[in-house]
């Protein structure tokens, strides 16, 4: 007797689907077979499934069962596939119900006692079902709210083995999951804009960082509060469409990195890595290869602190995926692409000391020793950082004054009403959703100067050396800067103040 029953494998940033075929034959010697390139987690799955069998009242077979997991050629891993295969064996008794399989996908861990545990990736799952067809996918019960945001297929939320076996037979039907309630969460930040003193026009650099999504480079002496204003920058990026959260969501599904009792994230990532993060922390990697940091800051911020500090090898990887905001790795057995469309906020000292250039401070390095630490970060990728800006240390008046700046969740506004031009300009277009992501066309088209403009960017591409892509780069910078201030066209003032950010290499 074969009973097939239908899984899913993670594969990358998506799900192939497994067919689990158990077959038992009569022999002397009861005994299990995994085959398919199953891994040990899927090896020891026979020993889960025997246990859940016998601990759930349900008589185990006592005869040869071969469970093959097909394709045979997909590296398979983890326990999710236990639930399937128990099923499937309970199928080949039984018989009766074998064809009531064909509808479904069923993924999930067995404990010992018959209850199902969590698998990760149930999001990719869900809608890898719904993209084939199947009728319904039976999850772990406490993974059903994150299956039921795929709308147009049955989630079926399953607490144990007897519990699918009773729905299968006929004897007890498992209720459906309703499709959770998607409420605005409300971000928790530590640093308000309002409680930094001074730094205005860090503060305003901020600000339209995050209406076009711009990279930004924070330079100062220490204790300027670099790190405060980089940490303060989540309270006014823009709320997430529902389709950038599930973006988001797909990423940490599959990392196992969702909070639990949220679904849905609904807050754009920030992500702090250490400056010891390795090659593959950073970018991704790993056998079946998993999503760095750059893909969990997808539609958020990445953020480098003491930038000079990283590996300047692990920095260059940065390049390509500043450009192409996606990454890819490649493995024997395929390419992987990861999206990694991330804004980067670095800080840094000016030199090893960190005075150097401070008014107040005497820099204590040699010229030689500022420039290698200055070096670290080469041509290439500082080219890449639209916004390049100084932070000076604050006044005492200032620090010490009552004057409470203006608070984050104003100048969210003023972010979200820029970024509101951007998507209706971008409407239609599926591959750009802010003024960053504009392609050469889209530059072509939308940042146009008026004669003035045009004098002003001339005159500075002949006095200093500035690259293609920094020219289209000041371009976008100024789009985004007339988005704030609510002009369709750019206007000189708007050229000129995007000239501000830029650092110049003098001819
Ligand atoms: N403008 C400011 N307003 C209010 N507090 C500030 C300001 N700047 C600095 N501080 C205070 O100083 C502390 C240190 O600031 P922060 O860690 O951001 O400095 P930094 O520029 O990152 O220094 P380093 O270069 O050493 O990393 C902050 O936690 C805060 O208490
Ligand atoms: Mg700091």
């Amino acid at each position: 007797m074969l009973a097939r029953v239908y899984s899913c494998a993670l594969t990358g940033l998506s799900g192939t689907i497994i067919e689990v075929e158990v077959d038992f034959s009569s022999c002397e010697e009861p005994k299990t077979i995994v085959v398919g390139l199953p891994d040990t987690a899927v090896q020891e799955s026979k020993e889960r499934v025997r246990g859940a069998i016998k601990n759930s009242g349900l008589r185990s077979m006592r005869n040869r069962i071969t469970v093959n997991l097909a394709p045979a050629d997909l590296r398979k891993e983890g326990p999710c596939f236990d639930l399937p295969i128990a099923i499937g064996e309970l199928a080949c008794r039984d018989e009766t119900w074998i064809p009531e399989l064909d509808d479904a996908l069923i993924v999930g861990e067995l404990s010992l006692d018959g209850s199902v545990r969590h698998v990760r990736g149930i999001l990719l799952i869900a809608a890898k079902a719904k993209e084939m067809g199947f009728k319904s996918v039976c999850v772990p019960a406490c993974d059903a709210p994150e299956a039921a945001l795929i709308p147009g297929i049955e989630v079926l939320p399953v607490h144990s083995l007897l519990e699918l076996y009773n729905h299968f037979i006929g004897e007890q039907r498992i209720e459906p999951q309703q499709p959770c309630e998607l409420t605005e969460t409300t971000v928790t930040v530590r640093t308000d804009f309002s409680e930094i003193k001074g730094q205005e026009h860090v503060k305003r650099a901020l600000e339209i960082a995050a209406a076009g999504s711009h990279n930004v480079l924070m330079n100062g002496s220490p204790g300027t509060g670099k790190t405060l204003l980089a940490r303060a920058l989540p309270s006014i990026l823009p709320r997430m469409t529902l389709e950038e959260s599930l973006d988001v969501t797909r990423i940490y599904s599959i990392e196992d990195m969702l909070p639990p009792d949220i679904p849905l994230i609904r807050t754009r990532p920030f992500r702090a890595p250490h400056h010891t993060v390795s090659y593959a922390g950073l970018v991704g990697g790993g056998n079946i290869p998993r999503p760095g940091e750059i893909s969990l800051a997808h539609r958020g911020v990445l953020f480098l602190d003491e930038f000079p500090e990283f590996d300047p090898r692990v920095l260059e990887v940065l390049r390509q995926p500043l450009e192409d905001k996606i990454v890819t790795i490649s493995r024997a057995t395929g390419a992987y692409s990861f999206p990694a469309n991330f804004m980067l906020v670095a800080a840094m000292n000016p030199c090893p000391c960190g005075y150097y250039g401070d008014p107040n401070h005497n820099c204590t390095c040699s010229e030689f020793s500022i420039q290698r630490y200055q070096k670290r970060i080469s041509g290439p990728l500082l080219d890449r950082i639209d916004i390049q800006i100084n932070v000076p240390r604050v006044e005492y008046e200032k620090l010490s004054g009552d004057t409470v700046g203006e608070p984050s969740a104003v100048i969210r506004e003023r972010v979200e009403a820029a970024r509101e031009r951007q998507r209706v300009r971008f409407t239609g277009n599926p591959n750009v959703t802010c003024n960053s992501e504009m392609g050469p066309a889209e530059i072509r088209q939308y940042c146009r100067l008026d004669a003035e403009g045009e004098k002003l960017v001339k005159s500075l591409m002949t006095h200093y050396q500035i690259s293609a892509r920094a020219y289209h780069r000041l371009l976008k910078l100024a789009r985004t800067i007339a988005d704030l201030d609510a002009s369709p066209a750019i206007q000189t003032r708007h050229m000129a103040e995007a000239i501000q950010y830029r650092p110049r290499a003098k001819n």
